[in-house]
């Protein structure tokens, strides 16, 4: 596979050599300890304000993305997203392959918690079997919301082969470039109410969460508990954010 450069993104350098030291100096511990209290972790700014801006000039740029969705079409919300074309931007490779083997350690808990098949170690792995499935488009995408915008809730399952967490990474500035626009997670638990969960990232924070459901230890073993995503209505400004979906879509 061929993880060749945009001809004119700059400053990107290539995914290998890429330096991210925010991901590098994560702490997983952290993560694994929100993830287990509320199925949602916020990180530390993960890409710089100057990379944020870099990655949200993409959405203008066609030749960047493989489809476009507008979300009042098909009553999934208002407001764009587009998946992104192969090859893939240099820094969106590198997110997914550096964020990959210690989320797919936190994914191979919950398999084992909830008896079910384990994942590989790498994300070159996991395309590799997404793609010996039939899943070969690749899943990452740009979200822009303007005033009025939101997004259903919603889980991002595209076919058989679901790596079970994701990362949003935001890319405005809250209360500077957008207002309104809250990430919202609404939690269902086995005979329960369900309980909402609202975080407010700052530029180039990133939340990591699960795409379908996460095990919570019950009376008798573990029970699932299941998550939903969303966004509430922007009120002014513009909010784009960059969706880190492991599995790839059929
Ligand atoms: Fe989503």
């Amino acid at each position: 596979m061929d993880h060749g450069r945009l001809p004119t993104a700059p400053d990107a350098g290539t995914d290998d050599t890429m330096e991210l030291p925010a991901v590098d100096a994560l702490d997983w511990s952290a993560v694994t300890a929100a993830l287990d209290a509320e199925g949602v972790a916020v990180t530390p700014p993960l890409l710089s304000p100057r990379a944020c801006e870099e990655v949200r000039a993409l959405f203008d740029r066609d030749e960047a993305f493989r489809s476009t969705v507008d979300m009042s079409r098909h009553r999934f919300g208002s407001g764009h997203y587009r998946y992104f074309a192969a090859p893939l931007p240099p820094v969106v490779t590198a997110l997914r392959r550096r964020l990959y083997p210690p989320l797919a350690r936190i994914a191979n808990q919950w398999a084992e918690r909830l008896d079910r098949p384990r994942f590989p170690g790498t994300h070159e792995e996991l395309t590799a079997a997404c793609a010996a499935a039939g899943q070969l488009r690749p899943t990452p995408l740009l979200l822009r919301y303007g005033p009025g915008d939101y997004n259903c809730l919603h889980q991002d399952v595209y076919g058989e082969l679901t790596f079970p967490l994701q990362v949003a990474v935001m890319l405005d500035r809250p209360d500077v470039d957008f207002t309104g626009g809250e990430s919202v997670f609404v939690e269902q638990r086995p005979r329960a109410q369900s309980r909402p969960v609202v975080k407010r990232p700052g530029q180039g924070q990133g939340l990591i969460f699960a795409v379908h459901d996460r095990p919570v230890p019950s009376a008798r073993g573990w029970s699932r508990f299941m998550l939903r995503h969303g966004v509430s209505a922007v009120h002014e400004g513009q909010r784009h954010v960059l969706g880190v979906i492991f599995h790839d879509a059929p």
